[in-house]
């Protein structure tokens, strides 16, 4: 397959991206599962944007670069800030129906961080409505042509150019597309790109407990890192303190969400007891950036040795929550507790990751033909902390970051016409090798293997960390990483295979960071570092593999 641009991922960054560069060729998405499941899709509270009178961008800019912890680039988030309205009237002009009030006009929310009442929201089911829309209008599109279950292994670089051909192309740090399997026919194909970009969302299943679906297995982080992409502050991943509290969990489980918006409104933080803690920890108290929360929340159970704290949403009241929060409300309902009379048990579960590919203000990765948005991507817009319903509002705001350099590019190339000649580089990149074994036992061991990783990750690389842990969770990341390597290379692909080597490569990107910064710094806490140290540690951690060609 060939086309001018391969975006691999259907979330809100991926499918929005789709859209606007329809306008200058053929667009293939690619996406690993159904087209609709990704982390966009589960979205609950919403979009961060300054639309009411009492809010202005310098609140916005502020509550953004507050919560980041001295980290933030303070220019990628004026764009997110500033592009904020226009970017919902453009989602409401392509038919997202957000929550209105009595009199039509947006009904904003409140999460934790922020001073100001501004997220825009489709009651508790966001993300849902937003990848409706999308998909309906990409599906219109006969421009975009989406395939569902192809799951991307490995970018195309120089590295897989034929050695005799290689002397023909003087740049080697380019993009030419993806290898990719289908995973109902089994087969591996080559799908050539002009433009290739990586929207492949999260890593929430590195660890045990998270908010994440089952797809979000870091892909778009590993096929980077082993293309020889910069990575940066991977460290920071985000714990969001209120996840349903789940007994038993698998290596695929996601636990269910109860949305900060639950708080916003008015909900409190209890103890087994039914006391409040959060005064004891921060003057925002319920309302204060996740990080914080987080951490008082693990505290609370270490010091008291029970397995989850209470969010007494009973204050909020039975009509409000029917109405406004219907999804949190049947959900819970469906596991046999009732909100609107009693406690939720919750816990912190993985949410986010702050870190990933560092691009620039136009999307671009340090790899030529290569974008990245989304999650997956490091615009340096969270630094050390995500501010609330900020995601969704950077990955559309960064999708049309790289529509509109591509759009530059493109009268340039039209005047010049030096567009890449797809069809010679498609004779000159190897085919998949489809060596290799299958063997059904071994199987099992990839299941192990998750679970081992998973468990790894959460007890030594959570959301209280030292220099012994991160140690001890290093030696048996190498170790396993070395394992499934050779694992690897003896075996046909398949997904699980796929994903489980994408787990084990981002889990020690992770681990490494986290050794790389000898401070404590949002969601980064080190017992033997427990100060932020602004004179020597106030840059991005970056990580990258050296490629030898
Ligand atoms: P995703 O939406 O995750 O999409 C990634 C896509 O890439 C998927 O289609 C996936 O199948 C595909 N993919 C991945 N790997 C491969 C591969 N190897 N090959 C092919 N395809 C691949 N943020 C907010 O701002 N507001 C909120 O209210 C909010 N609520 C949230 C609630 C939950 C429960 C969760 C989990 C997250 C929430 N977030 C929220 C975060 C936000 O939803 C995500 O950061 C955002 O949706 C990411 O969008 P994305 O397009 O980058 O990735
Ligand atoms: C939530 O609804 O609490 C999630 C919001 C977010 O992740 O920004």
């Amino acid at each position: 397959m060939k086309t001018d641009f391969l975006i691999i991922g259907s979330g809100i960054a991926g499918l929005s991206l789709g859209l606007r560069l329809s306008e200058f060729g053929k667009v293939i998405i690619i996406t690993k599962k159904k087209k609709a499941e990704s982390n966009t899709n589960y979205a609950q509270g919403g979009i961060a944007s300054v639309l009411d009178k009492e809010d202005n961008f310098d609140l916005h800019i502020k509550d953004t670069i507050e919560c980041g912890a001295g980290l933030c680039n303070i220019k990628a988030v004026e764009t997110i800030v500033k592009e904020g309205p226009s970017s919902i009237y453009e989602l409401l002009a392509l038919g997202v129906k957000f929550t209105k009030d009595e009199h039509g006009n947006l009904k904003l929310g409140r999460e934790g961080g922020h001073s100001k009442n501004r997220i825009v929201h489709a009651r508790d089911l966001t993300g849902k409505e937003i990848e409706r829309v999308l998909l309906h209008k990409v599906s219109k599109n006969p421009k975009i042509t989406v395939l569902e279950y192809h799951f991307a292994i490995e970018l195309l670089t120089i590295r897989n150019i034929k050695p005799e051909y290689r002397k023909y192309f003087k740049d080697k740090h380019i993009c030419y597309g993806a290898y990719t399997l289908n995973a109902k026919t089994g087969k591996v194909e080559k799908i050539i790109a002009g433009k290739t970009i990586l929207a492949t969302g999260g890593l929430g299943q590195v660890y045990l407990h998270t908010t994440n679906p089952a797809i979000a297995t870091g892909d778009g982080f590993a096929l980077g890192y082993r293309a020889g992409c910069e990575l940066a502050n991977m460290e920071f991943v985000q714990f969001h303190p209120t996840s349903l509290y789940q007994k038993d969990v698998d290596e695929e489980t996601q636990v269910f969400l109860i949305s900060e918006a639950v708080r916003g409104a008015g909900a409190i933080l209890k103890d087994k007891k039914g006391k409040e803690f959060m005064h004891k920890y921060d003057k925002r108290k319920s309302l204060a950036p996740r990080d914080i929360v987080a951490r008082a929340i693990d505290c609370e159970l270490k010091k008291t040795g029970e397995n989850f704290v209470y969010l007494d949403a009973t204050v909020i009241g039975a009509e409000r929550i029917k109405k406004e929060f219907p999804n949190i409300y049947q959900q819970c309902l469906n596991r046999g507790i009732d909100i609107t009379k009693s406690m939720i048990p919750v816990v912190p579960a993985a949410h986010y990751s702050c870190g990933g590919l560092k691009v620039n203000i136009e999307g671009k990765t340090n790899i030529k033909n290569l974008y990245a948005c989304g999650e997956v991507a490091m615009t340096g817009v969270h630094g050390a902390n995500r501010l609330a319903s900020n995601s969704l509002l950077e990955a559309v705001v960064f999708s049309k970051k790289i529509f509109e350099s591509i759009k530059q590019e493109h009268s340039k190339n039209n005047k010049k016409n030096n567009k890449l000649n797809l069809d010679k580089i498609e004779k000159c990149i190897f085919n998949w090798s489809d060596k290799g074994t299958v063997n059904a036992e071994e199987w099992i061991l990839i299941k192990h293997n998750k679970l081992e990783i998973k468990e790894i990750m959460s007890d030594y690389v959570g959301i209280v960390r030292s220099t012994y842990r991160l140690k001890r969770a290093l030696r048996r990341i190498k170790m396993m990483k070395d394992e499934i390597k050779e694992f690897y290379d003896r075996t046909k692909v398949n997904v699980p295979l796929l994903e489980l080597r994408n787990l084990v490569t981002v889990a020690y990107i992770i681990i490494k960071s986290a050794m790389k910064r000898k401070e404590s710094r949002g969601l980064h806490y080190m017992l033997d570092y427990p100060e932020r140290d602004d004179k020597n540690f106030k840059k991005d951690t970056i990580i990258y593999k050296r490629i030898k060609i």
